[in-house]
Protein backbone atom coordinates (compact mmCIF):
# COMPACT_ATOMS: atom_id res chain seq x y z
CA UNK A 1 0.00 0.00 0.00
CA UNK A 2 1.49 3.40 -1.16
CA UNK A 3 1.21 5.02 2.49
CA UNK A 4 1.02 8.75 1.57
CA UNK A 5 0.23 9.22 -1.99
CA UNK A 6 -2.48 11.23 -1.60
CA UNK A 7 -0.54 13.70 0.32
CA UNK A 8 2.55 13.90 -1.84
CA UNK A 9 1.27 15.88 -4.92
CA UNK A 10 -0.37 18.41 -2.12
CA UNK A 11 1.23 21.38 -1.27
CA UNK A 12 0.81 22.59 2.72
CA UNK A 13 -2.27 24.45 3.63
CA UNK A 14 -1.73 24.47 7.43
CA UNK A 15 1.24 25.09 8.93
CA UNK A 16 0.41 24.16 12.55
CA UNK A 17 -2.26 21.86 14.08
CA UNK A 18 -2.70 18.86 16.02
CA UNK A 19 -4.75 15.24 17.02
CA UNK A 20 -5.64 13.40 19.33
CA UNK A 21 -6.29 9.91 19.31
CA UNK A 22 -7.18 6.85 21.57
CA UNK A 23 -6.07 3.65 20.43
CA UNK A 24 -6.49 0.13 22.54
CA UNK A 25 -3.81 -2.67 23.63
CA UNK A 26 -4.55 -6.27 21.97
CA UNK A 27 -4.15 -9.40 22.89
CA UNK A 28 -3.08 -12.09 20.34
CA UNK A 29 -4.98 -15.57 20.13
CA UNK A 30 -2.83 -16.90 17.02
CA UNK A 31 0.77 -15.02 17.76
CA UNK A 32 3.07 -13.21 15.54
CA UNK A 33 6.46 -14.86 16.07
CA UNK A 34 9.05 -13.88 13.66
CA UNK A 35 9.32 -11.38 10.73
CA UNK A 36 10.73 -10.32 8.18
CA UNK A 37 11.97 -7.18 5.98
CA UNK A 38 9.52 -3.92 7.08
CA UNK A 39 8.50 -5.52 9.86
CA UNK A 40 6.45 -8.13 7.52
CA UNK A 41 5.26 -10.93 9.71
CA UNK A 42 6.16 -14.93 8.70
CA UNK A 43 2.91 -15.91 9.79
CA UNK A 44 -0.81 -14.29 10.11
CA UNK A 45 -1.76 -13.71 13.76
CA UNK A 46 -5.00 -12.89 14.99
CA UNK A 47 -6.18 -10.74 18.23
CA UNK A 48 -8.40 -8.88 19.71
CA UNK A 49 -8.74 -5.13 20.97
CA UNK A 50 -9.12 -4.93 24.68
CA UNK A 51 -11.82 -2.09 26.11
CA UNK A 52 -9.87 -0.58 29.01
CA UNK A 53 -6.22 -0.65 28.24
CA UNK A 54 -5.44 2.32 26.21
CA UNK A 55 -3.23 4.93 24.65
CA UNK A 56 -4.18 8.80 24.53
CA UNK A 57 -2.08 10.60 22.23
CA UNK A 58 -1.33 14.17 21.20
CA UNK A 59 0.59 14.97 18.50
CA UNK A 60 1.03 18.76 17.91
CA UNK A 61 2.89 19.62 14.37
CA UNK A 62 4.62 22.63 13.00
CA UNK A 63 5.48 22.88 8.87
CA UNK A 64 8.72 24.81 8.74
CA UNK A 65 10.16 24.92 4.47
CA UNK A 66 13.38 25.78 6.45
CA UNK A 67 14.32 22.59 8.03
CA UNK A 68 15.52 19.87 6.87
CA UNK A 69 15.35 16.76 9.13
CA UNK A 70 12.38 15.59 10.82
CA UNK A 71 11.97 16.11 14.60
CA UNK A 72 9.88 14.80 17.65
CA UNK A 73 9.66 16.12 21.09
CA UNK A 74 7.85 13.57 24.04
CA UNK A 75 6.68 15.09 26.69
CA UNK A 76 4.97 11.83 28.71
CA UNK A 77 5.93 9.41 31.14
CA UNK A 78 4.41 7.13 29.34
CA UNK A 79 6.94 5.79 26.57
CA UNK A 80 10.44 7.12 26.15
CA UNK A 81 12.52 8.23 23.10
CA UNK A 82 14.73 5.04 21.95
CA UNK A 83 16.48 3.70 19.34
CA UNK A 84 12.86 2.12 18.10
CA UNK A 85 11.33 5.79 17.57
CA UNK A 86 14.22 7.09 16.19
CA UNK A 87 13.66 4.18 13.54
CA UNK A 88 10.27 4.34 13.43
CA UNK A 89 10.28 8.52 12.50
CA UNK A 90 13.23 7.99 10.35
CA UNK A 91 11.35 5.00 7.70
CA UNK A 92 8.46 7.26 7.65
CA UNK A 93 11.04 10.61 6.56
CA UNK A 94 12.08 8.26 4.14
CA UNK A 95 8.65 7.05 2.27
CA UNK A 96 7.73 10.69 2.93
CA UNK A 97 10.10 13.12 2.51
CA UNK A 98 8.16 16.20 3.29
CA UNK A 99 8.21 14.72 6.22
CA UNK A 100 11.44 15.89 6.82
CA UNK A 101 9.92 19.72 7.07
CA UNK A 102 8.17 18.62 10.26
CA UNK A 103 8.66 18.78 13.82
CA UNK A 104 5.96 16.81 16.36
CA UNK A 105 5.55 17.10 20.00
CA UNK A 106 3.71 13.76 21.33
CA UNK A 107 2.11 14.05 24.68
CA UNK A 108 0.87 10.32 25.99
CA UNK A 109 -1.11 8.61 28.48
CA UNK A 110 -2.16 5.11 29.04
CA UNK A 111 -5.42 4.03 30.89
CA UNK A 112 -3.04 1.04 32.78
CA UNK A 113 -0.81 1.62 35.19
CA UNK A 114 3.19 2.14 34.73
CA UNK A 115 5.13 -1.27 34.98
CA UNK A 116 2.47 -4.09 35.52
CA UNK A 117 4.18 -6.37 32.89
CA UNK A 118 1.51 -4.96 30.03
CA UNK A 119 3.28 -3.87 27.10
CA UNK A 120 2.29 -0.45 25.54
CA UNK A 121 3.61 -0.47 22.17
CA UNK A 122 0.81 -1.67 20.74
CA UNK A 123 -1.34 0.69 21.52
CA UNK A 124 1.22 3.16 21.55
CA UNK A 125 2.09 3.36 18.18
CA UNK A 126 -1.46 2.74 17.15
CA UNK A 127 -2.35 6.04 18.79
CA UNK A 128 0.48 7.91 17.73
CA UNK A 129 0.15 6.28 14.02
CA UNK A 130 -3.22 7.93 13.89
CA UNK A 131 -1.90 11.58 15.12
CA UNK A 132 0.61 11.67 12.91
CA UNK A 133 -1.57 10.65 9.94
CA UNK A 134 -4.53 12.94 11.03
CA UNK A 135 -1.89 15.61 11.09
CA UNK A 136 -0.56 15.12 8.01
CA UNK A 137 -4.03 15.39 6.38
CA UNK A 138 -4.79 18.27 8.22
CA UNK A 139 -1.62 20.21 7.14
CA UNK A 140 -2.38 19.66 3.66
CA UNK A 141 -5.81 19.63 3.46
CA UNK A 142 -6.38 16.50 2.23
CA UNK A 143 -9.47 14.73 3.22
CA UNK A 144 -8.48 10.99 5.29
CA UNK A 145 -10.43 8.65 2.96
CA UNK A 146 -11.56 5.10 3.07
CA UNK A 147 -8.14 4.11 3.55
CA UNK A 148 -6.82 5.71 6.25
CA UNK A 149 -7.34 3.09 8.86
CA UNK A 150 -5.73 0.84 6.81
CA UNK A 151 -2.59 3.62 5.94
CA UNK A 152 -2.42 3.94 9.95
CA UNK A 153 -2.39 0.39 10.36
CA UNK A 154 0.58 0.19 8.34
CA UNK A 155 2.65 2.73 9.72
CA UNK A 156 1.98 1.42 13.34
CA UNK A 157 3.53 -1.58 12.20
CA UNK A 158 6.73 0.07 10.99
CA UNK A 159 6.83 1.12 14.88
CA UNK A 160 5.44 -2.32 16.34
CA UNK A 161 4.27 -5.29 14.52
CA UNK A 162 1.42 -6.28 16.79
CA UNK A 163 0.71 -2.26 16.86
CA UNK A 164 -0.81 -2.97 13.56
CA UNK A 165 -3.77 -4.84 14.96
CA UNK A 166 -4.60 -2.13 17.30
CA UNK A 167 -6.62 -0.03 15.76
CA UNK A 168 -9.97 -1.80 14.55
CA UNK A 169 -13.00 -3.06 17.29
CA UNK A 170 -12.90 -6.30 17.89
CA UNK A 171 -11.06 -9.27 16.32
CA UNK A 172 -8.42 -8.12 13.84
CA UNK A 173 -6.29 -10.35 11.89
CA UNK A 174 -2.67 -9.35 10.47
CA UNK A 175 -0.56 -11.49 7.69
CA UNK A 176 -2.10 -12.30 4.38
CA UNK A 177 -3.60 -16.07 3.92
CA UNK A 178 -5.64 -18.01 1.94
CA UNK A 179 -8.57 -18.40 4.32
CA UNK A 180 -9.12 -14.44 4.36
CA UNK A 181 -8.68 -13.19 0.80
CA UNK A 182 -8.86 -9.37 1.71
CA UNK A 183 -5.78 -10.13 4.33
CA UNK A 184 -2.44 -8.67 3.97
CA UNK A 185 1.18 -8.74 5.40
CA UNK A 186 1.25 -4.85 5.90
CA UNK A 187 -2.11 -3.92 7.73
CA UNK A 188 -4.58 -5.82 9.73
CA UNK A 189 -8.27 -6.24 8.81
CA UNK A 190 -11.44 -6.85 10.83
CA UNK A 191 -13.01 -10.46 11.38
CA UNK A 192 -16.93 -9.93 11.93
CA UNK A 193 -17.79 -13.47 11.01
CA UNK A 194 -17.76 -14.15 15.20
CA UNK A 195 -20.45 -16.13 17.47
CA UNK A 196 -22.31 -14.07 20.12
CA UNK A 197 -20.12 -15.77 23.34
CA UNK A 198 -16.72 -14.33 21.62
CA UNK A 199 -18.30 -11.21 20.75
CA UNK A 200 -18.31 -10.62 24.51
CA UNK A 201 -15.31 -12.37 26.14
CA UNK A 202 -13.86 -10.94 29.37
CA UNK A 203 -9.91 -11.30 29.91
CA UNK A 204 -9.00 -10.91 32.91
CA UNK A 205 -5.52 -10.05 33.24
CA UNK A 206 -3.68 -11.73 35.79
CA UNK A 207 -0.61 -9.85 36.57
CA UNK A 208 1.74 -12.22 38.38
CA UNK A 209 5.27 -10.62 38.18
CA UNK A 210 5.66 -6.42 37.13
CA UNK A 211 9.46 -6.20 36.15
CA UNK A 212 9.89 -5.46 32.59
CA UNK A 213 11.23 -8.49 30.46
CA UNK A 214 14.70 -9.25 30.08
CA UNK A 215 14.40 -10.08 26.48
CA UNK A 216 12.36 -7.83 24.12
CA UNK A 217 10.02 -8.73 21.65
CA UNK A 218 12.81 -7.85 18.82
CA UNK A 219 15.34 -10.05 20.05
CA UNK A 220 12.76 -12.71 20.35
CA UNK A 221 11.70 -12.54 16.84
CA UNK A 222 15.17 -12.37 15.55
CA UNK A 223 15.86 -15.52 16.95
CA UNK A 224 13.61 -17.34 15.19
CA UNK A 225 15.70 -16.71 11.95
CA UNK A 226 17.38 -19.29 12.62
CA UNK A 227 15.31 -21.12 14.58
CA UNK A 228 15.35 -25.21 14.44
CA UNK A 229 11.56 -25.64 14.48
CA UNK A 230 10.90 -22.65 12.22
CA UNK A 231 9.18 -24.07 9.31
CA UNK A 232 6.91 -26.40 11.44
CA UNK A 233 5.94 -23.51 13.64
CA UNK A 234 4.64 -21.41 10.48
CA UNK A 235 2.85 -23.80 9.04
CA UNK A 236 1.62 -24.38 12.78
CA UNK A 237 0.38 -21.12 12.91
CA UNK A 238 -1.65 -21.46 9.37
CA UNK A 239 -3.28 -24.21 10.32
CA UNK A 240 -4.02 -22.83 14.01
CA UNK A 241 -5.68 -19.87 12.44
CA UNK A 242 -7.62 -22.01 10.06
CA UNK A 243 -8.97 -23.46 12.89
CA UNK A 244 -9.70 -21.46 15.12
CA UNK A 245 -11.39 -19.11 12.15
CA UNK A 246 -14.18 -21.80 12.35
CA UNK A 247 -14.14 -21.98 16.06
CA UNK A 248 -14.90 -18.56 16.15
CA UNK A 249 -17.80 -18.27 14.06
CA UNK A 250 -19.58 -21.62 15.79
CA UNK A 251 -18.75 -20.77 19.43
CA UNK A 252 -17.28 -23.96 20.34
CA UNK A 253 -15.20 -23.34 23.40
CA UNK A 254 -13.51 -26.50 24.68
CA UNK A 255 -11.55 -26.06 20.94
CA UNK A 256 -11.15 -22.48 21.54
CA UNK A 257 -9.30 -23.25 24.80
CA UNK A 258 -7.38 -25.55 23.03
CA UNK A 259 -6.00 -23.92 20.34
CA UNK A 260 -5.72 -20.53 21.94
CA UNK A 261 -3.48 -22.23 24.74
CA UNK A 262 -1.67 -24.09 22.19
CA UNK A 263 -0.48 -20.99 20.49
CA UNK A 264 0.63 -19.79 24.21
CA UNK A 265 2.80 -22.48 25.13
CA UNK A 266 4.28 -22.73 21.17
CA UNK A 267 5.09 -19.04 21.57
CA UNK A 268 7.04 -19.37 25.13
CA UNK A 269 8.66 -23.46 24.03
CA UNK A 270 10.06 -21.09 21.12
CA UNK A 271 11.83 -19.22 23.39
CA UNK A 272 12.80 -21.83 25.21
CA UNK A 273 14.05 -24.37 22.30
CA UNK A 274 15.71 -21.30 20.46
CA UNK A 275 19.66 -21.08 19.86
CA UNK A 276 19.78 -18.40 22.86
CA UNK A 277 17.09 -20.23 24.88
CA UNK A 278 15.55 -17.96 27.79
CA UNK A 279 12.71 -18.16 30.21
CA UNK A 280 10.01 -15.36 30.77
CA UNK A 281 7.50 -17.54 32.41
CA UNK A 282 8.28 -17.70 36.52
CA UNK A 283 6.73 -20.35 38.81
CA UNK A 284 3.58 -18.02 39.72
CA UNK A 285 2.82 -18.54 35.69
CA UNK A 286 2.63 -21.86 36.35
CA UNK A 287 0.45 -22.01 39.39
CA UNK A 288 -1.55 -19.42 37.72
CA UNK A 289 -2.32 -22.24 34.49
CA UNK A 290 -2.41 -25.07 37.37
CA UNK A 291 -5.19 -22.74 38.72
CA UNK A 292 -6.87 -22.21 35.46
CA UNK A 293 -6.55 -25.70 34.21
CA UNK A 294 -8.47 -27.22 37.71
CA UNK A 295 -11.53 -24.69 37.00
CA UNK A 296 -11.77 -25.65 33.76
CA UNK A 297 -12.76 -29.21 34.35
CA UNK A 298 -15.58 -27.84 36.22
CA UNK A 299 -16.22 -24.83 33.68
CA UNK A 300 -15.45 -24.80 29.95
CA UNK A 301 -16.19 -20.99 29.31
CA UNK A 302 -12.64 -20.55 30.09
CA UNK A 303 -9.53 -20.65 28.83
CA UNK A 304 -6.05 -18.56 28.84
CA UNK A 305 -3.27 -17.32 26.67
CA UNK A 306 0.06 -15.25 27.48
CA UNK A 307 2.06 -13.44 25.64
CA UNK A 308 5.54 -12.57 25.44
CA UNK A 309 6.14 -12.65 29.65
CA UNK A 310 4.80 -14.08 32.65
CA UNK A 311 1.47 -13.08 33.14
CA UNK A 312 -1.73 -14.85 31.91
CA UNK A 313 -4.71 -13.36 30.31
CA UNK A 314 -7.86 -15.58 31.26
CA UNK A 315 -10.70 -15.43 28.41
CA UNK A 316 -14.45 -15.86 30.23
CA UNK A 317 -17.72 -15.54 29.15
CA UNK A 318 -18.89 -12.87 31.62
CA UNK A 319 -22.46 -14.85 31.91
CA UNK A 320 -21.74 -18.47 30.92
CA UNK A 321 -18.61 -18.64 33.44
CA UNK A 322 -19.78 -19.25 37.28
CA UNK A 323 -16.39 -19.79 38.60
CA UNK A 324 -14.12 -16.65 37.82
CA UNK A 325 -14.80 -15.31 40.92
CA UNK A 326 -13.69 -18.51 42.94
CA UNK A 327 -10.92 -18.77 40.42
CA UNK A 328 -9.86 -14.95 41.14
CA UNK A 329 -9.76 -15.55 45.06
CA UNK A 330 -7.55 -18.81 44.76
CA UNK A 331 -5.41 -17.10 42.35
CA UNK A 332 -5.12 -14.29 45.05
CA UNK A 333 -4.31 -16.95 47.99
CA UNK A 334 -1.60 -19.11 45.91
CA UNK A 335 0.32 -16.37 44.11
CA UNK A 336 1.96 -13.64 46.72
CA UNK A 337 1.24 -9.72 45.17
CA UNK A 338 -0.69 -10.84 42.16
CA UNK A 339 -2.68 -8.38 40.67
CA UNK A 340 -5.80 -7.85 38.54
CA UNK A 341 -6.71 -5.89 35.58
CA UNK A 342 -10.58 -6.64 34.64
CA UNK A 343 -10.69 -6.01 31.06
CA UNK A 344 -12.84 -7.15 28.04
CA UNK A 345 -13.26 -7.12 23.75
CA UNK A 346 -13.26 -3.59 23.27
CA UNK A 347 -14.92 -1.22 20.16
CA UNK A 348 -11.12 0.08 18.75
CA UNK A 349 -9.70 3.53 18.33
CA UNK A 350 -11.30 6.69 18.37
CA UNK A 351 -10.56 10.17 17.48
CA UNK A 352 -10.63 12.04 21.05
O1 LIG B 1 4.82 -6.31 18.12
P1 LIG B 1 6.00 -6.90 18.78
O2 LIG B 1 7.22 -6.82 17.92
O3 LIG B 1 6.19 -6.37 20.18
O4 LIG B 1 5.72 -8.48 18.95
C1 LIG B 1 4.71 -8.96 19.76
C2 LIG B 1 4.61 -10.42 19.70
C3 LIG B 1 3.63 -11.07 20.66
O5 LIG B 1 3.00 -10.10 21.48
C4 LIG B 1 4.36 -12.03 21.56
C5 LIG B 1 2.56 -11.85 19.91
C6 LIG B 1 1.53 -11.06 19.18
O6 LIG B 1 1.12 -11.51 18.12
O7 LIG B 1 1.08 -10.02 19.70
Amino acid sequence: MKLFNNLKASSIEKNQGEAHWQAPSNIALIKYWGKRELQLPSNPSLSFSLSKCLTQTKVKYSFDQKQNKIAYTLISQDIKSNAKMNKFFNILAELFPKLHHFSFEIETQNTFPHSVGIASSASGYAALSLSLLSCLHEAFGVEEDENFFKKASSIARIGSGSACRSLLGGFSLWGKNKYVPQSSDEYSVGIDDIHQDFRELNNLICIVDKEPKKVSSSQGHELMNQHPFKVQRFSQAYENLNSLLSILRTGDWRSFAGIVENEALTLHALMMSSDSPYLLMTADTLKAIEVVKSYQKQDHYLAYTMDAGPNLHIFYHPQKCKVIDKLKAELKERIEDCDFIEDKIGSGARKL
